[in-house]
């Protein structure tokens, strides 16, 4: 392989400042709202027991084909997590905790796929899940969540898009009829699609292969196969999703890429992405996973978010305001006596966004510095200042500088700066 070995592997990317502050507005943002919901933050291993994604996907290609799976030194078969569900699960059926279990979690999803904008081979995702509750609104609970996310950070060309895979009574019918419809259409269309359909004819639903989407479109649909329980656990959850003003379409082809969705499934798509990569987040309930794990019946629901599409969505509709990554102050040392770095301290403690060059530069190095670091404000230590107990302060926007006893500084900055809401008033 020829590739540079001292660049960042394809199909990854690194994160660097500024744009990093908008992954923590994004990161911020989601754990306020996760947090007013009542959610915990859950941690899980960035690898697990390869038997734990296999139970979640073996007809998905997510798992057959693309997982980073290795074996350690001490002969475990492992895989670097490809998805999130599956690990809290793992952490439920473990550790055994009161449901409802209700967590989020923000970590890194590793996909050996084909490379592309929207498409790495490392992403991140934001995700929440709820283990051991049934109720329709939880399913409302959760979408709220995930949709109130999109909309606190102004994203208005996200749909939401509606579907239910039926349950335990509902599927098995449906999954006979739809085989058979799909095996009677197979003839024309070569030995893929044949294999696809006997795998799992689910997985024809989701396909993006250009020549099978006449068939597809004409397929019998689940929601016509719906037992009255599956049919009223999706009346209400639509019920509910009306009564928060929550606009749903129902695609009736949403089936998702993994197996153990059962039930609601949803997934938002953004009018602003190309079609192949417009999902910012999907997810659905997955009410036998605990139980194939080993652990007793826990209906549960979640959603996963991926990071870098929503930012990407944000850069294409023009609404992702440049987070706010600039200093308050930068503090020029004409003194050289540590003074400044005994005010510099002073203002971070009163909350202020401070920095100052170090290494004894000359004056003007300085100035450039703080213009440069794109500071607001140069506070600066002169001598004849210091005397009076006082500092300049100048404008680096505007140029106009003024003269403020050292004690009112940070007051004074305090009342210039206007509210920065983001990552300090969501982590506060
Ligand atoms: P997923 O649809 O595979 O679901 O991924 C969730 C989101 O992650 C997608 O909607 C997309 O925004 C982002 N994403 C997925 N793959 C990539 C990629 N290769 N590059 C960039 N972004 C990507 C799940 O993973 C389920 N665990 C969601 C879930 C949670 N269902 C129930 N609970």
């Amino acid at each position: 392989m020829s590739e540079d070995v001292y660049r960042a592997p394809k199909g990854t990317h690194d994160v660097l400042p500024p744009d990093s502050e908008r992954w923590m507005d994004a990161i911020a943002t989601f754990a306020s709202r996760a947090r007013r919901y009542g959610y915990g933050l859950v941690v899980t291993p960035i690898f697990e027991h390869v038997e734990v994604f296999q139970r979640v996907g073996a007809s998905t290609d997510v798992v057959r084909k693309e997982m980073y799976e290795f074996e350690d030194k001490g002969g475990r078969h492992l895989a670097l997590r490809p998805e999130g569900t599956a690990p809290v699960v793992r952490a439920y059926v473990q550790h055994r905790p009161t449901p409802p279990w209700k967590v989020w979690y923000l970590a890194p999803h590793f996909r050996y796929e084909a490379p592309q904008a929207g498409r790495y081979r490392q992403h991140w995702q934001l995700g929440a899940e709820v283990l051991g509750v049934d109720d329709p609104d939880v399913d409302v609970e959760v979408i709220d969540l995930a949709h109130g996310f999109y909309r606190d950070l102004g994203l208005t060309k996200v749909r939401l898009l509606l579907n239910s895979m039926g349950d335990a009574t509902s599927r098995p019918g449906y999954l006979d009829a739809l085989r058979t419809y799909l095996l009677d259409h197979a003839e024309p269309l070569g030995p893929e699609f044949r294999e696809r359909v006997e795998q799992n004819p689910l997985r024809v639903l989701d396909s993006k292969v250009e020549a099978w989407q006449d068939v597809i479109e004409r397929a019998p649909q689940l929601t016509e196969y719906l037992s009255d329980d599956a049919a009223a656990h999706f009346e209400r959850v639509q019920e509910g999703l009306d009564s928060l003003g929550i606009a749903h379409e129902l695609s009736p082809r949403l089936v998702r890429g993994f197996d153990y969705y059962t039930s609601t499934t949803f997934e938002f798509a953004s009018d602003a992405l190309g079609a192949a990569q417009n999902a910012v987040g999907g997810g659905g309930r997955y009410d036998q996973l605990a139980e194939d794990m080993g652990g007793p019946p826990t209906p549960s629901i979640g959603f996963g978010i991926g990071i870098e599409r929503v930012l990407i969505a944000l850069d294409a509709e023009g609404t992702g305001a440049p987070a706010e990554s600039r200093l308050d102050a930068f503090v020029i040392d004409g003194v050289g006596d540590g003074s400044a770095t005994v005010l510099v301290a002073e203002l971070r403690a009163d909350g202020l966004r401070a920095d100052r060059a170090y290494g004894g530069r000359s004056w003007k190095a300085q100035m450039t510095m703080a213009d440069r670091s794109g500071a607001r404000f140069a506070v600066i230590l002169g001598r004849q200042e210091a005397e009076r107990d006082a500092v300049a302060v100048k404008d680096l926007e505007s140029g106009e500088q003024r003269e403020l006893p050292r004690r009112e500084l940070a007051g004074w900055l305090q009342a210039q700066v206007e509210d920065r809401s983001g990552i300090r008033g969501a982590t506060r």
